[in-house]
């Protein structure tokens, strides 16, 4: 039995979830909540070995399915040897991305599909799923728009383009639709303060 609570923040590249990641970070540690920040890929020492690999400008040769699987086995690394660990002792799990992020990357945008690559993720985390998901939902042109602002380096996967980007942007839309609840949608063309706002009302109550 899992005893914490576990929450996901999700989008296209820019979209500004990690902002809110780390507002959510701040207020839980201002309130002396019990948790745990991890990102995607990586957040292990040989998860972190592999998302060098994923996000590396020069491995033009790599294909879908490698790709694929080498993020499933970085969330195969992270489940285990940290999430679940920390759910069972009842810490809240914040983690910036996770296979929501495949299924929207590389099952629609890289058209893998979405249903090949949900079995794949069930695999990878032994079924583990998260209890609420945030979904930043933004045009890839504002993202774009936004990135450019901070002068932000591509890396490999944000290489692939604006049509790309939209793509993704599509498959988090259905995976919403097709979740039951567990996805929260947010505009995140609003403010940040805004946006926050909604962040914390959807907790309420639940950590
Ligand atoms: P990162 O620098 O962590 O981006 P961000 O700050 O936007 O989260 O890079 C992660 C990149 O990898 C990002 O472009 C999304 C992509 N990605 C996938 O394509 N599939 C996945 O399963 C995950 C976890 C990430």
């Amino acid at each position: 039995m899992m005893k914490g609570i576990f929450i996901t923040f999700e989008g296209i590249d820019g979209c500004g979830k990690s902002t809110q990641c780390e507002m959510l970070k701040d207020y839980l540690k201002a309130n002396n909540k019990d948790f745990i920040f991890v990102r995607e890929p990586g957040g292990t020492v040989i998860g972190e070995r592999i998302r060098e690999i994923l996000l590396d400008k020069k491995n033009t040769q790599m294909t879908p399915r490698t790709e694929l699987l080498l993020f499933e086995a970085a969330r195969a690394q992270i489940t285990e040897e940290v999430i679940k660990p920390a759910l069972e002792q009842g810490k809240i799990v914040l983690c910036d991305r996770f296979f929501d992020s495949s299924s929207a990357y590389q099952g629609m945008a890289r058209g893998m599909g979405m249903d090949f690559v949900a079995g794949l993720n069930m695999a990878a985390t032994g079924g583990l799923k998260p209890d609420i998901t945030f979904f930043f939902d933004i045009t890839a042109e504002e993202a774009l728009e936004r990135r450019g602002k901070r002068g932000e380096a591509s890396d490999r996967i944000e290489l692939a383009g604006l049509k790309f980007q939209e793509d993704v942007r599509q498959g988090y839309i259905e995976l919403a639709k097709n979740s039951e609840g567990r996805v929260v949608t947010i505009d995140a063309s609003k403010g940040i303060e805004e946006i926050f706002e909604v962040v914390k009302g959807t907790l309420k109550g639940k950590i």
